[in-house]
């Protein structure tokens, strides 16, 4: 995926979009060198990589530095960025300054949680020519609202409540929606009624993409897995196997070997 063009044709072609979530430069250089689609700059880095409990940590400081960090390395990505918390809520100076210092860090993108009481500001944002994905369902930056991390939309009432907000964000000029933690139904409906991409994570089959963190997918990130996560690969297990064998080896001091030492 080289631009976000690339977002409205893969829906008209019926083609799937993968997206993976990085927050630092050695991840993004793996990434870039997949056939992943895009890379998502989550703020979810603030559970992730500093060990807080919710995304709340997250600031416009601590994003910008992940950004900068995973543009330098995922060349040729289409590359995305969280707005952080409160950062686009606080009238429309501040969320300009926000999605400024996105973009100046690297961001092609950037993607901010819910619509109502900020739909001025999806406006001015896709207005000044900044692509703008949108963030519904299970919007994690309002976890103290929901009280957890919750399934949405599964009354009536709340199913027709984020119909309206994706449709919403639609009309505002969103390029693409993530749809988190949704009845897989709910999730494809929306999807058939939008002209631009879904992205699900726990949304079922139906969406037009699906991203993931990239930690639960490598399984190194084990603490909490959620039902909507597959683990590709035993991260975990591995890492700590490599850890115990530089541990016994050098215990038993066959490292470093000759070969591995200067003359
Ligand atoms: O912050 C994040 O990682 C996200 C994805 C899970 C969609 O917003």
């Amino acid at each position: 995926m080289q631009c976000v063009r690339d977002f409205a044709r893969f829906k008209a072609e019926g083609r799937k979009i993968s997206i993976v979530t990085a927050y630092d430069a050695w991840t993004a250089r793996l990434v870039a060198r997949s056939n992943v689609d895009a890379v998502l700059v989550g703020d979810s880095a603030a559970m992730v990589v500093h060990g807080h409990p919710t995304t709340v940590a997250a600031t416009v400081g601590l994003m910008a530095l992940h950004t900068r960090a995973v543009a330098r390395s995922a060349s040729g990505k289409f590359v995305i960025a969280d707005l952080p918390f409160l950062s686009f809520r606080k009238g429309i100076p501040a969320a300009m300054n926000a999605v400024g210092t996105l973009v100046r860090s690297g961001a092609q993108a950037v993607k901010l949680e819910g619509v109502d009481g900020h739909e001025e500001v999806v406006e001015r944002i896709v207005g000044s020519g900044v692509p703008t994905m949108g963030h519904v369902g299970l919007t994690p930056q309002s976890v103290n609202r929901f009280g957890g991390f919750r399934v949405q939309g599964r009354t009536d009432a709340e199913a027709e409540a984020l119909r309206r907000q994706a449709h919403r964000l639609e009309d505002l000029g969103c390029f693409s929606i993530v749809l988190e933690c949704v009845p897989a139904e709910l999730a494809a409906r929306i999807t058939s009624e939008l002209g631009i991409p879904t992205i699900g994570i726990g949304a079922g089959i139906g969406t037009d993409g699906q991203v993931l963190v990239l930690q639960d997918l490598w399984g190194v990130d084990t603490t909490h897995t959620p039902r909507f996560v597959r683990r590709y690969f035993d991260g975990d297990g591995a890492l700590t196997c490599a850890l115990n064998q530089f541990d016994a080896d050098v215990k038993a001091t066959r490292f470093p070997a000759p070969e591995e030492s200067y003359t």
